[in-house]
């Protein structure tokens, strides 16, 4: 069929009111008579506020209020319903609630002027004064005290199968390891912004970065004591999140508060600095002991994580889940306690848990099978998993042997010689290494909306949210794809919460989730078509049966004869100049309960590590992925790419440095805080293995926002081991520890 979208290498949709600077992001709804707000934040980790004297920027002319706990309304944090949609267990942060101080940079104040520099000018001159207690902030010191919580945020660990401790002792091969992965802070190109509009009769409009506007609506309802209906979010465009913007972050909360005191609009933007003060990926160390057979057979996994948490929420993730995914075994004791530190709460950050958790597994595995003297793809080969045994539940589909398959040939791995030492150009000693990883492949409750106007042009919406993935174009795709429509006269529109619900955007479940609604709206949609297509005078297809058309350059046509055929605009002129109108709740099916359904990835990475300065290159990555039907392999190849280059991040850069004398995290800007740039980058190739899988959702796809980065760390810590013998197990890998 030639009008089919779905599948075909499409460019973005949004992507010329990108590039021109059309598509607005929260922080430039620029609405007449705002004003601006500055956040003061907190100097000392831990303690309190003895006194907080505003009166100097209060004289400064143009500054309108400072909003402090002192001067809160008494309405604020009212019912105590303000846990948002992605909140942990615990008691969510609430700004300005109190004097007390849980978290250095905690914000403290918010400056309210005529213009952003006022503010900015008018919060230097607030004077605070604490009063300062003991904190701690220390990881490893503590980690030993790590608890096992209440409830878990992820999914708990999974009772022991077998006799793990037994079985490791038996084993004839046996490893135990510890590996640690930093903090690390979230750096979107856009930081964090809000601006709410004060509207006339009290309600306001609110432009956020969020990954979902229901959770902004919901937390700003909740905390004001407010409708909902009184309350609209809008969020056209994200300029990154990834997790950051699951959660309402505070400036959110400062903007509103300050629109309904002042009754005037007032924006927030975070600075660079500022979002280091809020989620972050948690620090962990994980302990493994893994035992097996002479030739590589796996007998025993214990997988130990300790993972730091704020104070005041339990955040945990699925970091020791992936033993049981990843590999066969029937020992298997798995483990994840929390170390409560005074900071704030930790936040999803791509991947998360499995980026974590991954690295530490695959790094491990990679240690065995050199144990074991087993070529790595052998070693996974050997102890391939057919089900999830957490759950005990068979795959949906997996592919994984072919990501082995096609990767490594792609990468020339056959060449490869297992003696670490072994390949040298130069003063460059070259390493191969390579890892597998997995996500789950989730289907949400999701509602959209489609409406065909007589003209033939269809509009679809639902209010989930694009982070630069790809949604406006993969649903504008499904959409068009159905109903035989060029992508041009299909409009989709999202994030606001006017539209149809949606869950948030995250956890790699949207296309699954608001594509299966969008398909199935705009199957009503058909259905509906096609009967006012056999009204038509003389229609060719008055005795035909719905499944014996299909929807093709906008007719309606039978699939044995394509001459026999209704334009969609004929049919819509059946409909008395109306539009039809079709809103879909979708869920998933209940056959789905019975399966595991996840993706799957294979990295094969190629470093050069310079033997004098320890400096490590990352030259070639080629990652084969297994994620169902490709929709658009253009943005899921750049979803890919993405992944990969925060996984040189991971490996190589990425680290938020805490100062336990100060508690506070201190290399927060993009100079000290090192994200990978394009000097980083060298060759990377993407593939993507051919994968049928009818129980994930009624697409068949299964979602690739986070499986691109989960196995690339560890593939690169594996290759710097071939290149140099070296086996470091703290992430970042940054020169010192190669020397
Ligand atoms: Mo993702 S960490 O669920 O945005």
């Amino acid at each position: 069929m030639k009008n089919e979208q779905i599948g075909k290498a499409t460019s973005r949709v949004d992507g010329r009111a990108k590039v021109t600077g059309e598509a607005k992001y929260a922080a430039e709804f620029n609405v007449p008579d705002l004003t601006y707000g500055f956040v003061v934040s907190s100097a000392i980790a831990r303690g309190k506020i003895k006194s907080i004297d505003t009166s100097k920027a209060l004289a400064v002319n143009g500054v309108l209020q400072v909003f402090t706990h002192e001067n809160r309304p008494g309405y604020v944090w009212g019912d105590e319903k303000y846990q948002d949609k992605d909140s942990p267990p615990g008691s969510p942060f609430r700004p300005l609630y109190q004097s007390e101080i849980q978290f250095s940079m905690q914000p403290i104040a918010l400056v309210v002027a005529e213009t952003f520099e006022l503010a900015r000018y008018g919060a230097s001159l607030v004077e605070v004064a604490y009063k300062q207690d003991a904190f701690d902030t220390n990881f490893e010191a503590n980690i030993e005290k790590a608890y096992v919580p209440e409830k878990y945020k992820s999914t708990p660990p999974p009772d022991p199968r077998g006799k793990p401790e037994k079985a490791f002792a038996d084993a004839a091969l046996q490893i135990e390891t510890e590996y640690t992965h930093p903090s690390e802070h979230h750096n979107p190109m856009e930081m964090h912004a809000s601006v709410a509009v004060w509207e006339k009769d009290g309600k306001l409009t609110v432009y956020d970065k969020i990954q979902g506007v229901d959770n902004s609506q919901q937390y700003i309802a909740n905390a004001f004591g407010m409708d909902k209906e009184e309350v609209r979010v809008i969020s056209p465009f994200v300029g990154g999140a990834f997790g950051s913007g699951l959660r309402p972050q505070y400036q959110l909360f400062l903007a509103v508060l300050a629109a309904r005191e002042l009754k005037r609009s007032v924006k927030v933007m975070l600075t660079r600095q500022q979002m280091f003060s809020f989620g972050h990926r948690p620090k962990t160390t994980q302990r493994l002991a893994v035992g097996a057979a002479e030739d590589g057979k796996l007998e025993a996994i214990q997988h130990d994580a300790f993972a730091e948490t704020s104070k005041f929420e339990d955040y945990s993730e699925n970091v020791i889940t992936w033993p049981g995914v990843l590999y066969k075994c029937d020992n298997m004791k798995l483990s994840h306690k929390l170390v409560g530190l005074d900071v704030y709460t930790p936040l999803d950050m791509r991947a998360p848990g499995g980026t974590t958790g991954i690295f530490a597994l695959e790094c491990t595995m990679d240690e065995l099978a050199y144990k074991a003297g087993v070529d790595p793809v052998e070693f996974r080969l050997k102890n391939y998993s057919e089900k999830d045994q957490n759950q005990d539940k068979p795959f949906s589909s997996k592919e994984l042997k072919e990501c082995y398959r096609q990767g490594a040939e792609k990468f020339g791995w056959s060449k490869r010689n297992p003696e670490p030492r072994s390949m040298k150009e130069g003063h460059n000693l070259i390493g191969w290494g390579m890892a597998h990883g997995a996500w789950e492949a989730t289907q949400k409750e999701a509602s959209a909306k489609a409406v065909l106007s007589p003209d033939g042009k269809l509009t679809v919406s639902s209010a989930t949210a694009d982070i630069g993935t790809g949604t406006y174009t993969v649903m504008t795709q499904i959409a068009a794809d159905t109903l035989g429509l060029p992508l041009q006269d299909v409009t989709f529109l999202l994030g606001d919460t006017s539209l149809p619900k949606s869950p948030l955007e995250g956890g790699s479940w949207t296309v699954s989730s608001v594509g299966s609604a969008v398909k199935a709206a705009c199957d009503k949609v058909r259905e509906k078509l096609f009967k006012l297509a056999q009204q038509v005078e003389n229609s060719p297809l008055k005795d035909a049966k719905f499944e014996e058309v299909r929807f093709t350059d906008g007719k309606i046509s039978l699939q044995q004869d394509a001459s026999k055929a209704v334009t969609i605009t004929a049919a819509l002129k059946q409909n008395g100049g109306e539009s039809i109108e079709e809103q879909v709740d979708s869920k998933p099916a209940d056959k789905q309960d019975n399966y595991a359904p996840y993706t799957h990835a294979a990295t094969f990475v190629e470093v050069k590590v310079d033997e004098d300065l320890g400096t490590v290159k990352v030259t070639r990555i080629v990652s084969a992925i297994a994620g169902g039907r490709v929709i658009n392999p253009k943005t899921a190849r750049s979803q890919i790419l993405g992944g990969m280059v925060w996984g040189i991040g991971v490996a190589l850069e990425e680290e938020a440095v805490m100062d336990n004398n100060l508690g506070r995290f201190m290399n927060h800007d993009l100079d000290k805080y090192h994200v990978p740039v394009n000097a980083d980058v060298h060759d990377m190739e993407v593939i993507f293995v051919e994968e049928k899988d009818d129980i994930v959702n009624p697409l068949g796809a299964k979602g690739l926002g986070e499986i691109g980065i989960v196995s690339v760390a560890p593939a690169i810590v594996n290759a710097i081991f071939h290149a140099t013998g070296k086996r470091v197990r703290e992430l970042p890998v940054t020169l010192d520890k190669l020397l």
